[in-house]
């Protein structure tokens, strides 16, 4: 599937576009719109539950984007967060030295009188047998040696634009947590193994930012960091190694808990000189993007690296007394470390479908019905009958206490059912003629109303006041088959 077809999708309905858009965008920077920010606020509290509030070994943390500079020292950012980078010294840009081979390139090919071609990544030119050696993107200018090139975001604190006052965004959250080590391990009286969690805002200066909301400069993270006591074992293995293998397989069961087909999904080891400074192994969750198989989730074995740092450059102890051994330990740390916004984007691609529905396109969003930004979609069946109009919008006022409801009057009832299935919207509510009856052939309304089932497209007739027992097993454990099965079908 194609990345554009999700980009306006998610423009047009709403989910995501680009920040400051009416002054051309600003580089890999979005904004996520009102249904977007639904999708993503449900993705994040999904994580939240069942990675803090489901967990008797989990907490929380809030942690602000500006800290101390030294503690970027300290985590080894400000020395090793970089790229290799080089420039071209015709057009100025700037290139990532790893991806250049990556990349088609511009040629002026002497061999045919200098004319102008694009060659495939990679490949030399047809033409001459020339491989490319300088700018790929204007063809002309020479690149410079690499330089090391760091990511994090320079900003200053406090009134004076001076080397004294410079603080940087955090490139990670995961800082935040092992600051807090102490503050949160007293507070909360734990005990070895926990984990402190955080979702929060990170910043990186990405050159070749990119693939939408995959690669954007600012991003949200939402990050585990699980302490282990080093000098246990578990079935005969350091604790660290084992406990690592377990966060790997709960996390990747985690994604298709939610949806996305276990085929999308795949896991895959660094090499030892891919490995972050402060990882003695990592396993990254990856997810067939349309653009290939790409990261969706990073789960790091830290070691014991970060707490040493900061305790040496801060001074202060941060370690945890093993009562057993009557020793302190630094604990050992697994990552496991998502992106908010390659998770809704993962989401959103695993979902996206297109059905021929009696010779027409049906585009849907089978999102998992704790994600969909829109639970209910109240519809009037007929837009200029008052008590039809009047019903469905006490229906929806009475089910939005519970459940994120609409109310849509703004085009004809197989038109709303295809806006509301491109969307995502596990649950459709009809009032139509049978529900209200009619006054002047003094007929009396039956009290139901349609629910119709996004994936199946089946509808029933259910009574009004059967709604929130019926929405509470739908949107909770029940599934359409089981509680449909209680109501008569309706085609109508
Ligand atoms: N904390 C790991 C990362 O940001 O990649």
């Amino acid at each position: 599937m194609n990345m554009d077809v999700v980009v306006s999708l998610c423009k047009r309905r709403g989910f995501i576009f680009q920040s400051s858009e009416i002054y051309g965008g600003t580089g890999s920077c979005w904004d996520y719109g009102p249904l977007g920010v639904e999708l993503k606020n449900n993705v994040k509290r999904a994580w939240w539950r069942d990675n803090v509030h489901l967990r008797p070994d989990m907490v929380g943390l809030d942690a602000s984007i500006l800290m101390h500079p030294a503690v970027w020292k300290a985590s080894g950012h400000l020395d090793h967060f970089t790229d290799p980078m080089v420039d071209c010294k015709a057009c100025q840009r700037r290139f990532r030295d790893d991806t250049l081979e990556g990349l088609a390139w511009v040629h002026y090919c002497p061999a045919t009188k200098g004319n102008r071609f694009t060659v495939a990544a990679g490949e030399p030119c047809g033409h001459c047998g020339a491989r490319r050696t300088l700018c790929p993107e204007c063809g002309k200018g020479e690149l410079t040696p690499p330089r090391q090139f760091n990511l994090m975001f320079k900003t200053f604190m406090g009134p004076v634009e001076e080397d004294a006052a410079v603080a940087y965004l955090r490139p990670e959250t995961a800082q935040g947590i092992f600051v807090n080590f102490e503050n949160v391990l007293q507070a909360m009286r734990l005990k070895l193994p926990f984990g402190i969690a955080q979702i929060g805002k990170a910043f990186r200066n990405e050159i070749t930012p990119g693939n939408f909301t995959f690669r954007s400069r600012e991003f949200e993270q939402m990050e585990i960091e699980y302490f282990v006591n080093p000098q246990e074992t578990r079935d005969g293995r350091p604790a660290d190694e084992a406990i690592h293998e377990e966060w790997i397989a709960e996390r990747f069961a985690w994604y298709q808990r939610y949806g996305i087909r276990p085929d999308n999904l795949r896991l895959r080891e660094h090499a030892a000189d891919e490995l972050a400074h402060y990882a003695k192994r990592t396993a990254d969750i990856e997810y067939r993007f349309p653009m290939g198989w790409s990261e969706l989730e990073g789960i790091a074995n830290r070691t014991d690296f970060d707490l040493r740092q900061h305790a040496k450059a801060s001074g202060k102890a941060l370690t945890y007394f093993d009562e057993e051994r009557k020793t302190h330990v630094v604990p050992y740390v697994i990552e496991p470390s998502a992106g908010a916004d390659r998770s809704v984007l993962a989401f959103l691609v695993d979902a996206y479908r297109e059905e021929e529905v009696r010779g027409e396109k049906r585009v849907l969003l089978r999102l998992h019905r704790e994600l969909a930004p829109l639970k209910i979609a109240v519809l009037p069946l007929l837009k200029k009958r008052p008590e039809i109009v009047a019903l469905a919008q006490e229906l929806r006022t009475r089910l939005a206490r519970r459940w994120v409801t609409v109310y849509d009057d703004t085009a004809a009832i197989g038109r709303l059912y295809r806006r509301q299935d491109e969307v995502g919207t596990p649950y459709c509510l009809t009032v139509d003629v049978k529900t209200v009856g009619d006054q002047e052939k003094g007929e009396g309304g039956d009290g139901r109303v349609t629910v119709r089932d996004r994936d199946s497209m089946d509808q029933i007739r259910v009574p009004i006041a059967e709604l929130e027992t019926v929405f509470d097993r739908l949107l909770g454990e029940g599934d359409w088959a089981e509680v449909a099965a209680a109501y008569p079908r309706t085609t109508a």
